[in-house]
């Protein structure tokens, strides 16, 4: 089949980004880069479904997440990255996706309950459920069906969406009756799931992240909040690594074999307190983000590159994405 090696993904544009996108998505989609010819998107008319009324920092949202995957190794040569709504043709999908929709596909989507859950939970009114926020899996099957990508590298927490995605596009080219849309399948990584230094998901609304864009020291700061194991209050009390609720994992994802084993031995042998296993961790997790926080450092002095970088690949995004409507309108026979 054609196009056999495209992948597309996005996110939203929630403003600086986490260790946990870096790990969890960012850092697979710059392998993944090299694989497969590459589209990879902010979806600020997603963040519309929910924030409709809070837009005073959607552009600078915008540029920050940008600027977070270039710093994290996503090539603009390698891959093309582009803003939603400078791709208006991913709108004209949606027009014709929605009229093929049936209403209860998208009212039993999983993951827009939970977002429903969340808009109501204020003050419990509806008012901020809007035809728009139903039309959430809709539009992203759009952003999806428009380059007819093979794979959708997501998190586990997309992939219903990716499911409807799939239901979509079967079902339009059988009322169609052209083979127009392939399925696209989620592409899952084996990437670690890292939670937030209290325990809980890392998010910056917890206030429990550790977010690409920040200092060493702030970064120190938070890793000496992490939970460890909460049985240990003295430094010579023998540790647990196995009930330690933060430390120790982030070790397992940051640290090699050695680093693993000799903490686990200081730990377990009581020679190593948790401060100090914790300032070692800092270190590690500082090393580790330092290029990526150099190379952001230049995007940010430089926002102009990426400015052009949005703009050129949204340009060549419009292009792949008009041959795609090309033999939508023909099938759906719109003149
Ligand atoms: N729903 C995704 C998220 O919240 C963002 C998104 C929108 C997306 N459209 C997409 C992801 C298309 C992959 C493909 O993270």
């Amino acid at each position: 089949m054609e196009n056999n090696n495209r992948i597309m993904s996005g996110m939203r544009p929630t403003g600086k980004l986490h260790i946990g996108h870096y790990l969890g998505v960012i850092d697979n989609w710059v392998k993944l880069q090299y694989k497969y010819e590459s589209y990879f998107f902010v979806a600020d008319w997603h963040a519309l479904t929910t924030k409709y009324n809070k837009t005073e920092n959607l552009r600078q949202d915008s540029i920050d997440v940008v600027t977070d995957w270039l710093a994290c190794g996503l090539d603009p040569k390698k891959s093309t990255i582009y803003m939603q709504s400078l791709v208006p043709e991913t709108a004209e999908l949606h027009i014709y996706l929605s009229m093929i929709t049936p209403q209860h596909w998208v009212e039993k989507d999983p993951t827009l309950k939970d977002i429903v859950k969340i808009v109501k939970s204020g003050d419990g009114s509806t008012e901020g459920i809007t035809y728009g926020l139903l039309g959430y899996p809709v539009l992203m099957s759009a952003d999806i069906l428009l380059f007819n990508a093979q794979y959708v590298p997501v998190g586990i927490d997309q992939v219903a969406h990716v499911e409807i995605t799939r239901d979509i596009a079967r079902r339009f080219n059988s009322i169609y009756g052209k083979e127009v849309f392939n399925e696209p399948k989620p592409l899952l990584n084996d990437c670690s799931y890292i939670c937030g230094v209290d325990g809980n998901k890392m998010g910056k609304s917890y206030n429990n992240d550790i977010k690409i864009s920040d200092t060493e020291e702030a970064t120190t700061k938070r890793i000496m909040q992490a939970i460890t194991d909460r049985s240990r209050i003295r430094r010579d009390d023998l540790g647990h690594t196995d009930q330690c609720e933060v430390a120790f994992k982030y070790w397992q994802i940051f640290g090699n074999e050695e680093d693993i084993t000799e903490i686990k031995h200081g730990c377990e042998t009581g020679t190593m307190g948790c401060a100090d296993c914790k300032r070692k961790l800092a270190q590690k997790v500082n090393s580790r983000l330092q290029e990526i926080r150099e190379t952001r450092k230049y995007y940010e002095e430089h926002p102009k590159i990426v400015k052009d970088i949005i703009l050129s690949g949204s340009e060549k995004a419009r292009k792949t994405a008009r041959e795609t409507l090309d033999k939508v309108r023909e099938a759906v026979k719109i003149y």
